[in-house]
């Protein structure tokens, strides 16, 4: 059969086709059939022998479990809390006031001296030498009852020790002007009783001299320094 045959006969078969279902249509007046529980196999993809479809499978695989998580980093601690400063001291409380002194208590007015009360002449346990005339000015007189040398000069009176510091030899009165030497090994003293030469090395001493009315009284518990004067 040549092409052209062939094509001819193919359109005619579909003619034939066309008019046959067109034929089919017009007498047909049922609706169409609802599927059924069977229509299941009529549904598109339907295994056409009847056989069910395999179940699906699932469409995706498991999932793979997630990995497990990773432990969160510990935590850092949190720095420690800066201490709080401590707290400033509260200043010292000031001082209160000194209180103010009591004004000073005016002093009593100041009690009116006793009286001086008269000196006791002759002094207590003084010895008497004489007579104020029997020592005139510019003279020196060795009175051995109370073993001293009484002189008197423009000054007044004064008296010292006639006992030589050396070895107790009585020194006599130097004549005027002059010093004495004690006779015993040659020390000298001076009109006052100052030793000038040995082997005495320490001067006479000399004592208070009290004139008491006329009389002059000598108070060998009291040594004076060298040159005191009893005004007369
Ligand atoms: S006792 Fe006077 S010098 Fe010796």
């Amino acid at each position: 059969m040549s092409l052209n045959e062939a094509v001819k006969n193919l359109s005619r078969r579909e003619a034939l086709l066309v008019g046959v279902a067109a034929t089919a249509a017009a007498c047909s007046s049922d609706p169409m059939p609802t599927p059924t529980g069977d229509a299941a196999a009529d549904a598109p993809g339907a295994d056409v022998t009847g056989n069910d479809m395999p179940p699906p499978q699932d469409a995706a695989p498991d999932a793979a479990p997630p990995p497990d998580a990773a432990p969160p980093p510990d935590a850092a601690p949190p720095p420690d809390a800066a201490p709080p400063p401590d707290a400033a001291p509260p200043p010292d409380a000031a001082p209160p006031p000194a209180a103010a002194p009591p004004p000073d208590a005016a002093p009593p007015p100041d009690a009116a001296p006793p009286p001086d009360a008269a000196p006791m002449c002759p002094p207590a346990g003084a010895t008497r030498l004489g007579a104020v005339s029997d020592f005139p000015v510019g003279s020196w007189r060795n009175v051995k009852a109370a073993s001293v040398v009484v002189g008197r000069d423009a000054r007044g009176l004064f008296a010292y020790t006639s006992v030589c510091t050396h070895n107790g030899c009585t020194v006599p009165a130097p004549s005027a002007g002059a010093g004495s030497s004690c006779p015993c090994h040659g020390s000298t003293y001076n009109s006052e009783g100052m030793v000038t030469g040995g082997p005495a090395a320490r001067s006479l001493d000399n004592y208070r001299v009290v004139v008491c009315g006329t009389d002059v009284y000598l108070q060998m518990s009291m040594v004076v320094p060298v040159g005191t004067r009893t005004a007369v």
